[in-house]
């Protein structure tokens, strides 16, 4: 295979949900599907249960299976496809606990395409949401795959209602839901012209019939005159409201398909995959700062998306996460780190097929490699051919939660510094220093950070901290096209005003009031909540 046919067959996208939605059983199912794995529960994920005390070696035992359910890579060959080629799927593992929001953020910015997982009873909940924010500031191409379906749920309808407006996209339903809860029958594959019936099985795959014509008889026979009616009433209903499927408005990130199904009983599970690797994008191209980088470049690029600590505290060992962003990755042989702009080349690149770390010669663009490393990588490096090109800096949310972060052992500030740098390279959580005391903030998206950040710095560099709360509501970048009325602001807020880690200009507002008063006094300052604008 060349290059061209390799990275159009790669398909590199993350599941996301509110916690519970069904979005690591729906991964597992895919994997199934993929014969990836062959029963279900074979899949440890890395979900985090928030235990009554957050335990963090609890947690810390967790994130290592995180390791291996990072990319999930598997082939795939669709069976309602005549001569389809075989597609490579790297699914990317996000963590479920919204404490580590941020992280699932970042991953978001290596993947092609997203499929949200949706509790039919539950709808739109808040971490979908935010989720969807990111989808949509990157113009991602999004799939909607509700869940559960084998429960009592919203009416469907009135669910793609809520999906249009919660999450500010056109919805387009490719199967379509036979009633629900006790009395679920099956889904009609709009997509396809299929129906698939239901039975509750957790681990096989059910067949699916076709049928030319929706108003075939059989269907009556199958699944009963009223529901038969109600099926035709639906599909006539979705056909009025709905404008045809168009893939170019998908592919913009305009319009979501939506699937209905119930991943715990692997039920149209395949009807999703199926049309995922159909209509998903293949690698998508990627801007730098200097220019487009298109995934068919011959030349090697790619960028560092996220760094996993090692969890043994003597060998400070890590795992850099590279998206692959153009051509192809060689094993040994010399790459540029553009920051530093340092030749390395990497004897043990791994990729990750269903379960397994395996060592790679060669990935391609699409694809994620990990890098063994000790230190050398930050969050957003690039790693070029040895061209000196800067993929565009991942964006940076507002925290939720801002704390001091102070030295509670004298001696060992060294240590401290180092180990707090360190880690925010790593992307734990952010760093923000005050503009007019030189106070360091540490900002998260919750608790648990905290307690992450103070555990590591005290088992992997030996320092200890204490936190001092802070009263916080939020942090904005602030741009200003009028350099007086920056400088003015800057000057009446100098004790509000901060520096992220990149030097720019942060404004901290202690309040909603105070932002919102802040916003009406100085009109012609943006203030964003994100560092990507
Ligand atoms: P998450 O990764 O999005 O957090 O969700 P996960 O897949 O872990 O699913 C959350 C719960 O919902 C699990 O139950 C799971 O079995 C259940 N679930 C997933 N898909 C379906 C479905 O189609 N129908 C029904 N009825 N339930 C579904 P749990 O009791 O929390 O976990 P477990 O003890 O089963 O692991």
């Amino acid at each position: 295979m060349n290059l061209q046919e390799e990275i159009l067959r790669r398909r590199t996208f993350a599941i996301i949900s509110h916690p519970d939605a069904g979005k690591t059983t729906l991964t597992e199912k895919l994997l199934l599907y993929g014969g990836a794995i062959h029963v279900a529960g074979a899949v440890k994920n890395n979900k985090i249960r928030k235990t009554a005390t957050s335990d963090w070696m609890e947690i810390e035992k967790q994130r290592g299976i995180s390791v291996a359910t990072s990319v999930m890579g598997f082939e795939y060959t669709p069976t309602s496809v005549a001569s389809s080629p075989t597609y490579h799927i790297n699914i990317l593992d996000t963590p479920g606990h919204q404490d580590f929001a941020e992280d699932t953020f970042r991953t978001l910015t290596a993947v092609d395409s997203v499929i949200i997982v949706v509790d039919a009873a539950k709808g739109v909940e808040t971490q979908t949401r935010r989720l969807m924010e990111v989808c949509r500031m990157r113009k991602t191409p999004i799939m909607i795959f509700v869940n559960k379906m084998d429960r009592d749920g919203k009416e469907p309808f009135d669910l793609l209602d809520e999906l249009e407006k919660e999450l500010q996209i056109a919805v387009r339903p490719l199967s379509w839901p036979i009633n629900m809860g006790q009395n679920f029958k099956g889904v009609y594959n709009i997509f396809q012209s299929t129906l698939n019936l239901y039975s509750p099985n957790k681990t096989q795959v059910t067949e699916s019939i076709h049928f030319d014509d929706p108003h075939a008889p059989e269907i009556q026979q199958l699944i009963g005159e009223k529901d038969a009616q109600q099926l035709y009433n639906d599909l006539e209903m979705i056909d009025g409201v709905y404008n045809p499927f168009d893939k170019a408005e998908y592919l913009k990130g305009d319009l979501a398909p939506i699937f209905f199904g119930s991943a715990l009983n692997t039920f149209g599970v395949k009807e999703l995959l199926e049309c995922f690797v159909q209509i998903a994008p293949s690698p998508r191209a990627v801007e730098a700062v200097e220019r487009v980088v298109e995934p068919m470049e011959e030349a090697f690029t790619g960028f560092c998306f996220k760094i996993h600590a090692n969890m043994d505290p003597n060998h400070r060992s890590c795992i850099a996460f590279f998206k692959i962003c153009s051509g192809k990755f060689v094993r040994n042989e010399y790459y540029k780190l553009v920051r530093d702009n340092k030749q390395m080349r990497f004897s043990a690149p791994t990729c990750f097929m269903a379960q397994k770390k395996e060592t790679v010669d060669e990935a391609f663009a699409g694809d994620i490699v990990g890098l063994p490393d000790t230190g050398n990588f930050k969050i957003g490096d690039t790693l070029t051919a040895g061209e000196e090109l800067h993929f565009k800096g991942l964006p940076s949310f507002s925290p939720e939660m801002f704390k001091y972060i102070e030295n509670a052992d004298p001696i060992k500030q060294k240590q401290l510094d180092k180990g707090v740098k360190q880690l925010m390279d790593e992307g734990v959580a952010q760093l923000f220093v005050n503009q007019n005391n030189g106070r360091k903030i540490i900002g998260t998206v919750g608790q648990l950070q905290f307690e992450v950040i103070q555990y590591r710095l005290e088992h992997e560099y030996q320092a200890k901290c204490r936190w001092e709360n802070l009263n916080m509501y939020k942090a904005c970048w602030i741009e200003s096209d009028d350099p007086q009325e920056l400088d003015l602001f800057k000057k009446r807020k100098a004790q509000y005003m901060a520096f992220d880690k990149e030097g720019r200009d942060v404004f901290m507002a202690d309040s909603a009031y105070v932002l919102q008063m802040a916003q009406n006094d100085y009109k012609h300052i943006q203030f964003h909540f994100t560092s990507e604008f």
